[in-house]
């Protein structure tokens, strides 16, 4: 297989774009794609201070590579969960991260969840009782919360995550399984800001994750292989399978999967639902906007946790 653009032995062949590529015109065609997607979904300009949500995975910190080679201001935010797992999960997340940031001589936020409220992710989990005997849905809501905290107090612009076509493709696999209306009306590129939310932005979502990986290590950087060990077994890797079944079979399907529902909802499939985004309420603890009144689920999940907490300690 050559190289389409020099001839010479390719890297990197992609059946779906019918495209193989050399590790140099590779390495100069993933930063121009990205450009191309950050300005047709209209995600940043090189004016606006971006926040790149860093986990020491390949694909946030191959975003993170990519944006500064295109000369973007984007700092990094590491969210220290307090995952061990037998594997020092976290702390080895955190010292890819750190050493990327050095590297590169880039500013990274670091935020640890157990400093910041007393608790590691799996612990508030089982204290707080959500998400059936897994962390993952306290986690996610506690990164939510706490990527949102830091975009707006520090004052970035926007807030951009690694997330890839295969992770995009998985979620709206399963937002079409159910119809999830809403879910599916707020899956996009772009979430525009709301009061007291950062705009939120994905600018690797037409990218498979291979062709992360392959950037990945063709660039040399240094990640993180291992999946979150809470991560084994989820829908989510049940739906990436399934979908990774049909890619094999049909080169190109997952994209074309994603592009079409982003046409449809451009073209106003989904709008009807639309109304249901504006009744927000600013959260009465964080400020943070939510659908009901009061505190918001992340404030409601830390409070249950510190009223059991308390509990405890007077017995
Ligand atoms: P995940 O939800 O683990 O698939 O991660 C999706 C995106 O969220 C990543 O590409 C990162 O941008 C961001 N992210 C995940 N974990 C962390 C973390 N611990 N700290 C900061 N950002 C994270
Ligand atoms: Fe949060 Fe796995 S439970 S990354
Ligand atoms: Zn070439
Ligand atoms: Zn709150």
């Amino acid at each position: 297989m050559k190289c389409r653009k020099c001839g010479e032995k390719a890297s990197v062949n992609m059946r779906q774009h019918k495209l193989a590529l050399c590790k140099e015109h590779y390495l100069e065609w993933v930063p121009e794609q990205t450009e191309r997607f950050i300005e047709k979904y209209e995600m940043f300009s090189h004016d606006e201070k971006i926040l790149v949500a860093v986990s020491g995975g390949k694909d946030s910190l191959s975003l993170w590579d990519i944006l500064i080679r295109l000369g973007y201001q984007a700092d990094g935010l590491y969210i220290g969960l307090g995952i061990d797992a037998g594997i020092n999960y976290s702390g080895e997340s955190h010292r890819l991260a750190d050493e990327f940031a050095n590297e590169h001589n880039l500013k990274l936020h670091v935020v640890d969840i157990e400093k910041e409220y007393g608790q590691p992710i799996p612990v508030l989990s089982e204290i707080s009782r959500r998400g059936h005997g897994k962390p993952c849905a306290v986690c996610g809501l506690t990164k939510r919360h706490v990527m949102n905290r830091i975009a707006r107090d520090l004052g970035y612009d926007v807030l951009a995550t690694g997330h890839n076509l295969d992770d995009e493709a998985a979620v709206l696999f399963g937002n079409t399984l159910s119809w999830s209306g809403d879910y599916l009306l707020r899956q996009g590129p772009v979430l525009p800001s709301a009061d007291g939310l950062a705009r939120k932005v994905k600018p690797l979502c037409r990218f498979y994750e291979r062709e992360m990986t392959a950037y990945a290590l063709l660039r040399g950087i240094e990640y993180i292989y291992e999946e979150c060990p809470f991560a084994e077994g989820s829908t989510s890797i049940y739906y990436k399978e399934i979908l990774n079944q049909l890619e094999n079979d049909r080169p190109g399907a997952k994209l074309t999967f994603y592009l079409r529902f982003l046409e449809a909802r451009q073209s106003g499939l989904f709008a009807e639902r639309n109304d249901s985004t504006l009744h927000l309420h600013p959260c009465t603890n964080c400020g943070q906007p939510t659908s009901a009144p009061g505190l918001c689920s992340f404030c409601r999940m830390i409070e249950k946790v510190a009223d059991k907490e308390s509990i405890v300690s007077n017995l």
